[in-house]
């Protein structure tokens, strides 16, 4: 099928409101929108762990330190799922970071991480 018929079908497909899989056949402008989009959201929730986590050894009791750390740990999980579908797109989360490291993703959050500029990784599987 040429890319005209592709676009079509996607088109028709889309507007009877079903779902895209990321393995399905989507224009080039699509995924990379969708990696984009998903890869900020990504972003935010590993960078919104890092203001949280300098609180933890401040936090004045075991239960409170408790609490701000399963806070934290759950950011870090919403940003493993986010880098997950990211990866299902075709971009691995190591490619993600560099990005927002070196300021080439278009996002404000890079302004955000610049004082934590290296201490920021993906999270690992094992969390
Ligand atoms: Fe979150």
């Amino acid at each position: 099928m040429n890319e005209e018929k592709l676009l079509q079908s996607f088109q028709t497909y889309v507007d009877a409101e079903n779902k895209i899989e990321a393995k399905d056949w989507m224009p080039e402008g699509y995924r990379k929108t969708l990696i984009r989009q998903i890869a900020q959201h990504a972003h935010s929730e590993v960078v919104g762990m890092l203001p949280e986590g300098n609180w933890i050894s401040r936090a004045p009791s075991l239960r409170r330190k408790m609490i701000l750390i399963s806070k934290v740990q759950d950011e870090a999980g919403h940003g493993l799922y986010l880098y997950s579908a990211c990866e299902t797109l075709g971009v691995d989360r190591d490619t993600l970071i560099q990005e927002l490291h070196s300021g080439n993703q278009n996002t404000l959050l890079y302004l955000i991480i610049r004082p934590y500029h290296g201490q920021i990784s993906a999270p690992s599987d094992g969390l």
